[in-house]
């Protein structure tokens, strides 16, 4: 049966798909079904051959429109049944445009935006003939060491679950078959972001409690938006790797999440399941991650070696295996590639278009979060300037600037910061570069002097420093985490010059900042942030847009408090300074019960440096009454928490207005905080805007002991303000029932 014939069978449009489903099945042979459970690494001249035998369901790493009509060609009009590919590419976060990071992007906290970026993600990509993007990556992410945390939303669940929604919207768009849509994939499921050492790959050991209620929400938001499919994650998960946990893949999200969507595999990670000793060999590989669930198998050609025979022994039935390809053939039907699998390549395109650009240039605008600003040094007036001094290894590198999974974004597009600086100020100042360190990792001091004497003549330097696109990202992890190389010296080397410096962080993760922040005057953290970097951080500098970014991740002062965290829990012996012991004040032969006894190191202060939810503006917003409708709800009620806030600065600005709330009684303990709402406002100076947040009871409930998502009566804690760290505070409490209400004391 060929495209021609589905349609034959089914001649309305919308005609139902399982019928086409089963109807397609009816005529596969085992071969053809284990193909499309197959998904191949592009190699043109191995898969023609394949392809023709019905041997593939799906290509990943081919980007080249003519060939992937070729492969469509042959797949729909060469092979026995017609049956069109999955074309599969990381498009994380752009295609040719690229935006800012996934983790720069949360920094946004702008929904609208995020949905939009990958809209325009979409567009641009399934111009090339893609039609499956591995993203969003909504792994829960609370090590800055690794080095995934960049491709990720960070480290809250309710931040995590709204952002990746908004992705999988954008990826989606309002229909699938549309040919501008394509598929997105929640990954990588689950529990990735807990690598032990934030080293990728390794082990993760998560309570299930902890599983439910911090690593798995953004997934289950994933599958109530209708994201397409799910990839397994490489790791280990207390013990069983996620590609052969049945407990993960059919027990909760088949059969408790109702998830009736694909399910890929990681790349490989079916023969690894030998290596990490979970299986014997590769046959017992695929029949492990076979059995587990897991549809379509990721470049390594296990299925396709190993499952006939184990479906031959009746290892595997065959009812099973018809269940999984159902769900592949769905997806191509709900993508329509049944009826158009080809990609014109005449109709005029044209990625990197302006509305394109200017949406990078918003996006990566919004996400630069302001860390300092001391005595307002930014923003910077053209007019007040004679000379400034541009410095560092990312302040001109247009592929730096792009960050990791920039596959298809070129260096030649990016803006940089000094291009845009130059262009900003034109000739009435005087902008000296110098490169001070030849990478941003290198340790040899040679610019140095370059850096010094450009330093010297100028007003203020402006440091562009961080880390290259290849320390953050798939296996770049790092155990130290301040700027590397002699970047710190060479800061410490401007600094001795006298010069103001603003400091401009290009990086993929959190950056321990603590020993340069007080070198600095002021600090603009912008993630890599993408083609148009240059001009959003030009603008920011120079106070034609306000920085209104927040941090969707704890900074650490050092490497040593990791895993450091808004959302932790009290513990019993929490710390306060009222207890906190410095190492420095340890008296002499001090019996050791005086140390404060709290949960403390002694070489750092408890705290972040900069907490969760953190940024500031060019102006400033003042935060009060905050009110609830009522104290007392019961379970089938809602409430309205309100805030006034006042911009009583002078600049007009956004701000992003958090919600959190504590419950302070659990039959599981709960977190300090938790983040429960977000709105980002506008706000003009000298005016105040009442924010309201709707409190229920869903907002309110988290997996119990006996791993039940309940809301549980008593008190709770409820904050509204700029960041984790606010103060500003109301109580409410929940009750079970009205007469529990009426007869309480
Ligand atoms: C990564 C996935 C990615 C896949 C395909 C793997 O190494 O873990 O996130 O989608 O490669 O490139």
């Amino acid at each position: 049966m060929s495209v021609k014939n589905i349609q034959q069978l089914n001649p309305t449009q919308n005609c139902n798909k399982e019928v086409q489903v089963s109807a397609l099945l009816s005529q596969m042979t085992l071969q053809e079904k284990i193909g499309q459970m197959s998904q191949f690494n592009s190699d043109v001249e191995k898969l023609e051959t394949l392809i023709k035998n019905g041997g593939v369901g799906s290509v990943i790493n081919e980007v080249d429109l003519d060939t992937i009509n070729e492969l469509q060609r042959i797949a729909t009009q060469e092979s026995r049944l017609g049956i069109p590919l999955l074309i599969g590419r990381d498009v994380i976060h752009g295609f040719n445009t690229m935006f800012p990071i996934p983790l720069g992007q949360a920094a946004s906290w702008s929904v609208d935006l995020i949905e939009t970026c990958a809209r325009i993600a979409a567009i641009e990509s399934s111009n090339k003939g893609i039609n499956w993007t591995f993203a969003p990556m909504i792994d829960i992410s609370r090590d800055p060491r690794w080095g995934r945390v960049a491709e990720s939303l960070g480290e809250d669940p309710y931040l995590c679950s709204t952002l990746g929604v908004a992705m999988v919207k954008g990826f989606q768009g309002d229909n699938l078959y549309d040919s501008s849509s394509i598929a997105a994939c929640a990954k990588h499921f689950a529990g990735y972001g807990a690598s032990e050492s934030g080293r990728d790959y390794n082990t993760t050991n998560i309570p299930e409690n902890e599983l439910r209620n911090v690593y798995l929400p953004p997934f289950k938001a994933a599958a109530d938006a209708g994201v397409s499919t799910f990839m397994a994650s490489f790791s280990d998960l207390n013990g069983i790797p996620v590609t052969g946990n049945s407990w993960l893949l059919n027990d909760i999200l088949r059969k408790e999440w109702q998830y009736p969507g694909l399910t890929v595999s990681d790349w490989e990670s079916i023969p690894q399941l030998v290596t990490h000793g979970f299986a014997v060999d590769e046959k017992s590989a695929a029949f492990e991650a076979c059995n587990a669930g897991v549809d379509m198998e990721m470049a390594s050609g296990n299925y396709a070696e190993h499952l006939p025979s184990l479906i031959q022994n009746n290892k595997l039935n065959l009812e099973q295996i018809d269940t999984m390809v159902s769900r592949i053939l769905k997806l191509k039907l709900d993508l329509g590639l049944f009826d158009k699998p080809f990609t014109d390549s005449t109709e005029p395109k044209e990625p990197l278009n302006s509305f394109h650009l200017s949406v990078a240039k918003q996006a990566a605008i919004k996400s630069c979060v302001l860390l300092k600003n001391n005595k307002q040094i930014l923003p910077l007036s053209k007019a007040k300037l004679t000379t400034l001094a541009v410095i560092g290894p990312l302040a001109d590198d247009g592929y730096e600037q792009l960050g990791t999974w920039a596959f298809d974004g070129k260096a030649n597009h990016s803006i940089t910061c000094l291009n845009a600086i130059e262009d900003y100020v034109g000739s009435s100042v005087d902008v000296k570069f110098a490169m001070g360190m030849e990478t941003s990792r290198c340790n040899n001091f040679d610019g140095f002097d370059e850096a010094i004497q450009v330093s010297l003549s100028a007003d203020v330097a402006v440091l562009i420093l961080g880390e290259e696109a290849i320390l953050s990202g798939e296996a770049h992890c790092r155990s130290n985490i301040d700027l590397p190389g002699c970047q710190e010296q060479l800061i410490n080397a401007v600094y001795e010059t006298g010069t103001p410096i603003v400091l401009i962080i290009m990086a993929g993760r959190p950056i321990t900042l603590e020993k340069v922040l007080p070198k600095v005057d002021a600090i603009l953290y912008a993630w890599h942030p993408g083609t148009m970097g240059g001009p959003a951080i030009t603008e920011l500098l120079f106070g034609e847009e306000c920085p209104s970014g927040k941090l969707p991740v704890t900074f650490p002062r050092n490497v040593g408090q990791i895993p450091l965290y808004y959302g932790q829990k009290n513990t019993g012996r929490p710390a306060s300074d009222a207890t906190f012991v410095d190492i420095d004040n340890i008296k002499v032969r001090a019996p050791q019960t005086s140390l404060g006894m709290t949960s403390t190191h002694l070489d750092t202060h408890f705290s972040p440096l900069f907490p969760f939810g953190f940024g500031l503006s060019y102006t400033q917003f003042e935060y009060r009454d905050i009110t609830v409708s009522r104290r007392e709800i019961t379970m089938d009620e809602s409430l309205k928490i309100t805030a006034t806030i006042r911009n009583v600065g002078h600049f007009d600005a956004e701000e992003i207005v958090q919600l959190y709330i504590r419950d302070l009684v659990g039959s599981v303990t709960r977190p300090v905080k938790e983040l429960k709402g977000f709105k980002r406002i506008y706000i003009p100076a000298g005016e105040s805007e009442t924010v309201v947040f709707e409190i229920n009871i869903d907002q309110l409930a988290f997996y119990n002991r006996q791993m039940k998502l309940k809301a549980e009566p008593g008190l709770f804690h409820a904050w509204i303000g700029s960041n984790s760290d606010t103060e500003l505070k109301t109580e409410l409490e929940l009750f079970e029932a009205q007469d529990e209400l009426l007869t309480k004391d």
